[in-house]
């Protein structure tokens, strides 16, 4: 059975989100896959790790440049969630290039926190998300 499966209650209706949601959900079922495999070569999960702390990042940066250009009320919070999250994968990036194992209780973590953001903190968002596509669009 898939870690994530990509069902309604993820998708929030906005194409450049929902794809970019898509991919992060996609990273940690392959990160699950690849630790759920009994030969998972850590190469492969040191890729997948490093793949999803930087499309992670891209995604966060997209959100913020948004909410910046067009005055999200609430970024600070948003952001500090956002930064909260980076530094944990960070270090669990590092504490693996350092020999630890990446564990079922981070991969419980990471499928928590990306459900909760998405379907709380995100969906907070989308009257300004639309907003600020709709002028990014009028502008281009
Ligand atoms: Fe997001
Ligand atoms: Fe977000």
């Amino acid at each position: 059975m898939t870690f994530i499966p990509w069902t309604a209650a993820l998708k929030l209706g906005v194409p450049i989100i929902d794809e970019q949601h898509r991919v992060l959900v996609d990273l940690i079922n392959a990160l699950h896959a690849a630790i759920s495999d009994a030969a998972g070569a850590r190469d492969a999960i040191a890729d997948i790790l490093e793949g999803l702390l930087d499309y992670t990042h891209n995604h966060f940066i997209v959100e913020e440049v948004l909410f910046q250009k067009h005055g999200y009320p609430d970024a600070d919070k948003h952001l500090s969630e956002h930064s909260g999250f980076t530094g944990k994968m960070m270090n669990w990036l590092t504490r693996f290039e350092d020999g630890e194992d990446v564990n079922l209780e981070v991969l419980d973590f990471l499928k928590d926190w990306l459900v909760h953001h998405i379907c709380e903190e995100d969906r907070a968002y989308l009257p300004f998300m639309r907003a600020a596509l709709a002028k990014e669009a009028m502008a281009a």
